[in-house]
Formats: structure tokens, C-alpha cells, sequence
């Protein structure tokens, strides 16, 4: 099965009082048309490799590669690029432009790939359809409960058909029920052209993936899988 993220040697380390290894030299291949957890106590480093795979903080050392092409982290533009057109983001809040409504924070996020703003309403509207808040589009994030903005936050995230899914606990703010409806929404999005990685602490999520990791100790160490190295 081909590999679309491939970590290796990888490692992420900040340089406070005293060095903290957050991530020490880990190796992992996250393949197409799976689902993975992370899980690990607060401050374990979750947030680091999402953000690391996100192409959003470079690593102290190692590489990253998406789609057979190794990451340089000096070529901004080109991550920007890589970002824009194979990545979607949720993060725990804080999501959305304020002064943007629902269907402008979608479909501007569109705009960086491709200016047709037609094209770009058109799907938007039809994503956020799918996640049920057609009637919500031209409100503001102050308008919307903590579960809309997050379904809008996913809408977004989905507007370039991104090969990888990356969300850092993106129920951390909701009650039981509302982040059901997130994490139900989530697991629809699997595809065997896709990747889902999720960071969570709820143990009933976090099981539900194809693939459970635990960071611990600036390693990742797999617990259950489902699927074989
Ligand atoms: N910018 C930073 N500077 C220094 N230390 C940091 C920074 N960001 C995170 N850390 C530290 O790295 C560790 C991992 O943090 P994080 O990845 O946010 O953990 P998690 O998401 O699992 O709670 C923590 O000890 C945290 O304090
Ligand atoms: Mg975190």
C-alpha cells in the first residue's frame, strides 16, 4: 500500500530553562485510507507533531515526507502551497475569522488555490450543506454554539479536498453529544485517498480509529491497531 506521510527521524525539541526532547527521533508511515489517534497526557507533544505534519513549525531534525517529496522546511512558498492544496486543519477553537461569516471563512480558504469566487461560494455552500448549517452561512462565529463553529471549522478544512486530515482535539471544547456529531462527521470523511490523524483525550474516540498512538516519552508507540505496519 503506498505511504502518503512518512516520517523519519524525527524530532522536535525546545529549548526553555532546560532542553526538552518533546519528540526524539520517531519513525512512522501514516497510510492512505486509515484513521489514527493520538493520544498522551497534556504536554506529551501531540500538538508538536500535528503541527509538525502540518507544516506549520519545522522539526529540530529529521524529515517529513508527503507524497514521496521530502519537506524542505527553508522553501515557504512551496510549504504554503503543499499546505494550501493537501492539508485541512481543525483545531480545538478558535477556528474561524470573526469578522468573516460561515460561508466566507470556508470559501476564502479556497481563494489561495483558485480565484474562481463563484466556484468557490458554489462548493462551500455545498460542503456546509453536508455538515447541516446551509442556514447558518451568513452568520458570525459569535453567532454560532462552540458545535456549529466546528462544523463550519471542518467545512473549511475540507474546501480544497485535502489528501490529509489533521485535528487537534477538535471536541476539546464541546459537550459529549455535540462532539459525537464532530467525530461522526470525521469518520465520514475517511477515503482510501485520505489520511485522518485526530489528537484527543477521550478514550472512546481515540478507540474508534483504525490506528490508536500513544506519545509517550518523545516516542510514538502503537496501542491496538487495527492495521499492521
Ligand atoms: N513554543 C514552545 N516553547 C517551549 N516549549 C514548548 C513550546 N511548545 C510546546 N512546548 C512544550 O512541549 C511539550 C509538548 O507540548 P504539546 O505538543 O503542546 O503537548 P500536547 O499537545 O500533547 O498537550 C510541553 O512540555 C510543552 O510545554
Ligand atoms: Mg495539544
Amino acid at each position: 500500500m503506498s505511504n502518503i506521510i512518512e516520517i523519519k527521524s524525527l524530532s522536535k525539541h525546545y529549548y526553555a530553562k532546560e532542553k526538552i526532547k518533546v519528540l526524539n527521533k520517531i519513525n512512522f508511515k501514516f497510510k492512505k485510507g486509515k484513521i489514527y489517534s493520538l493520544v498522551g497526557p497534556s504536554g506529551s507533544g501531540k500538538s508538536t507533531l500535528l503541527n509538525l505534519l502540518s507544516l506549520i513549525d519545522r522539526p529540530t531534525s529529521g524529515n517529513i515526507k508527503i507524497d514521496k517529496d521530502n519537506i524542505n522546511f527553508d522553501n515557504v512558498s512551496k510549504i504554503d502551497q503543499v499546505r494550501a492544496n493537501k492539508i485541512g486543519i481543525i483545531y480545538q477553537d478558535k477556528n474561524l475569522l470573526s469578522d468573516f461569516t460561515a460561508l466566507e471563512n470556508v470559501y476564502i480558504a479556497r481563494l489561495s488555490v483558485d480565484h474562481d469566487k463563484i466556484k468557490a461560494i458554489n462548493d462551500s455552500k455545498k460542503i456546509i450543506k453536508k455538515v447541516g448549517l446551509i442556514n447558518r452561512i451568513n452568520h458570525y462565529p459569535s453567532e454560532l454554539s462552540g458545535g456549529e463553529a466546528q462544523r463550519i471549522a471542518i467545512s473549511r478544512s475540507l474546501i480544497n479536498s485535502p489528501e490529509i486530515i489533521l485535528a487537534d482535539e477538535p471536541t476539546g471544547n464541546l459537550d459529549h453529544k455535540n462532539a459525537k456529531e464532530i467525530f461522526r462527521i470525521l469518520f465520514k470523511l475517511k477515503s482510501k485517498e485520505r489520511i485522518i490523524i485526530f489528537a484527543t483525550h477521550n478514550r472512546y474516540f481515540a478507540n474508534m480509529a483504525d490506528c490508536k498512538i500513544q506519545i509517550i516519552d518523545g516516542k510514538m508507540k502503537i496501542i491496538n491497531a487495527r492495521i499492521r505496519k
